[in-house]
C-alpha cells in the first residue's frame, strides 16, 4: 500500500526520500516534520557531525497548499558538510562496521565507497518519511513514542549518564535498549494469512533494518521462554463500555500477528557505536599488514536517536498495515471506513 525509496550519501548534497501511497487529504506541516528530524539529532553522546547538520526538509512534490495530493511526496534534507569529493581515503576496515564486507562485496578500492551509504546518516530518510506517517496516523488516534531504559546495562537516569560520560573518558563507545510504545492502535492491523502480513514480523524488521539493531523483542520476548503458559498469556475480559480488553499486556498488543487492541509495545537493543577513537586491531586493504582501524568523525552513543528512528521505521509498517485495513484514496473515505468497522467490532 505504501512505500518509499530514500537516497543519499551521508556527505553528498542531500537526503532524498519519495513516500508513494499517502491518501490525499492530509494536512502536513513541514514543521512537525522538522520537529522529528531535530529529535533524531539529540540526545547526550553525539558526535560533532549533529552540531554541523541542522536537519531541516523541504517538501517538493506530493502537496498543495500544504496537503496532500494522493501522488509520491518528494522530501529532501540538504547536508550541511557536503564533502564526499574531499574527503581522505579508508584504507583500514573499522571491526563491527560494514566496511570489510561492503569494501569486499562492491570491489572498491577505497572504503569511503562503503561508509558514505552505510552510515546511519540515511536514517534521516526514515524518520522524515515517519513523521508523515505519523501524522497520517495521529489522524486515527495513533501515538508513537520511545524511551530508553538502559545504557551499558545500566538503568538509572545517572547511571546511564555515567556510562556515557565513561565511553567519552575512556574513548570509547557504548549501546543499550530503548522501549518502543504505540498507543491506540485498533483490533486488526496485520495478518496471520501469510509470514508476511503478521505485523509482528513486519515491526521487527523494521527495525532490524536500522543500523546497529542486534535484536527486537515484542512484549515479554524472551521472557516468554522462563515461565508456564498459566502466567504469561492475558486473559480476555469484556464490558459494554470497553468491549473486548486485557488486564495484562504480554503480548505487547499483538496476537496471531494481529494488533490486540491493547498498547503495541516493542524493545530493541543498539549496540556500541563501532568507530572507536581508540581503535581496535585491522589489516589494511592495499599492503594487507596489520593496522589500526579508520578513525572517523563518530557519535559515542545513540540509543535516544536509534528509537527515535525505530518510532518512525514503526509508524511506517503502521501506516502501511492501516491503509491495507481501511484502504482509500483520500483521509475522509478512510475516516469513514474505519468508523464503521469500530462500530461492528464493538
Ligand atoms: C542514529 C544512528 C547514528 C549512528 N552513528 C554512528 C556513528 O557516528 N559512527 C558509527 O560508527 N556508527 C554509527 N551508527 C551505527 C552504524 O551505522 C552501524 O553500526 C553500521 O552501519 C553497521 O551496521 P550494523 O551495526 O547493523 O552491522 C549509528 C546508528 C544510528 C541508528
Amino acid at each position: 500500500m505504501l512505500r518509499y525509496l530514500s537516497a543519499g550519501e551521508s556527505h553528498g548534497k542531500a537526503i532524498v526520500a519519495i513516500l508513494e501511497g499517502m491518501p490525499a487529504g492530509i494536512n502536513l506541516e513541514p514543521g512537525r516534520i522538522n520537529q522529528e528530524l531535530k529529535r533524531r539529532q539529540q540526545g547526550f553522546g553525539r558526535g560533532r557531525r549533529m552540531q554541523i547538520e541542522k536537519d531541516r526538509c523541504q517538501i517538493i512534490s506530493g502537496l498543495k497548499n500544504g496537503v496532500s495530493l494522493g501522488s509520491p511526496i518528494t522530501i529532501l534534507i540538504q547536508n550541511k558538510d557536503f564533502s564526499i569529493e574531499k574527503l581522505k581515503k579508508v584504507i583500514s576496515p573499522r571491526p563491527g562496521h560494514a566496511d570489510l564486507a561492503g569494501f569486499l562485496k562492491y570491489g572498491f578500492s577505497d572504503i569511503r565507497g562503503v561508509l558514505e551509504r552505510a552510515s546511519a546518516r540515511s536514517t534521516v530518510a526514515t524518520v522524515g518519511v515517519g513523521a508523515i506517517c505519523k501524522i497520517f496516523l495521529n489522524q486515527f488516534g495513533m501515538a508513537i513514542s520511545s524511551k530508553v531504559l538502559s545504557i551499558g546495562g545500566n538503568n538509572s537516569k545517572q547511571g546511564m549518564r555515567e556510562k556515557i560520560s565513561e565511553a567519552i573518558k575512556m574513548k570509547d563507545t557504548v549501546g543499550g535498549i530503548f522501549e518502543i510504545v504505540v498507543k491506540g492502535a485498533p483490533v486488526g492491523l496485520g495478518s496471520y494469512a501469510h509470514p508476511d502480513r503478521r505485523l509482528d514480523g513486519r515491526l521487527a524488521g523494521g527495525i532490524m533494518s536500522i543500523p546497529g539493531i542486534k535484536g527486537v523483542e515484542v512484549g515479554l520476548g524472551f521472557g516468554y521462554a522462563e515461565k508456564f503458559g498459566s502466567e504469561v498469556h492475558d486473559a480476555i475480559y469484556y464490558n459494554k463500555s470497553k468491549g473486548y480488553f486485557h488486564k495484562t499486556n504480554n503480548a505487547g498488543g499483538i496476537e496471531g500477528g494481529i494488533s490486540n487492541g491493547e498498547d503495541i509495545v516493542l524493545y530493541a537493543c543498539m549496540k556500541p557505536i563501532s568507530t572507536l577513537v581508540n581503535p581496535l586491531e585491522s589489516v589494511n586493504i592495499i599492503t594487507k599488514k596489520s593496522s589500526k582501524a579508520a578513525v572517523e568523525r563518530s557519535d559515542i552513543c545513540v540509543v535516544e536517536a536509534a528509537g527515535v528512528v525505530a518510532e518512525s521505521a514503526c509508524a511506517f509498517v503502521l501506516a502501511d498495515a492501516f491503509l491495507e485495513k481501511f484502504g482509500g484514496d483520500n483521509l475522509k473515505d478512510i475516516k469513514l471506513s474505519f468508523k464503521n468497522y469500530t462500530k461492528r467490532i464493538r
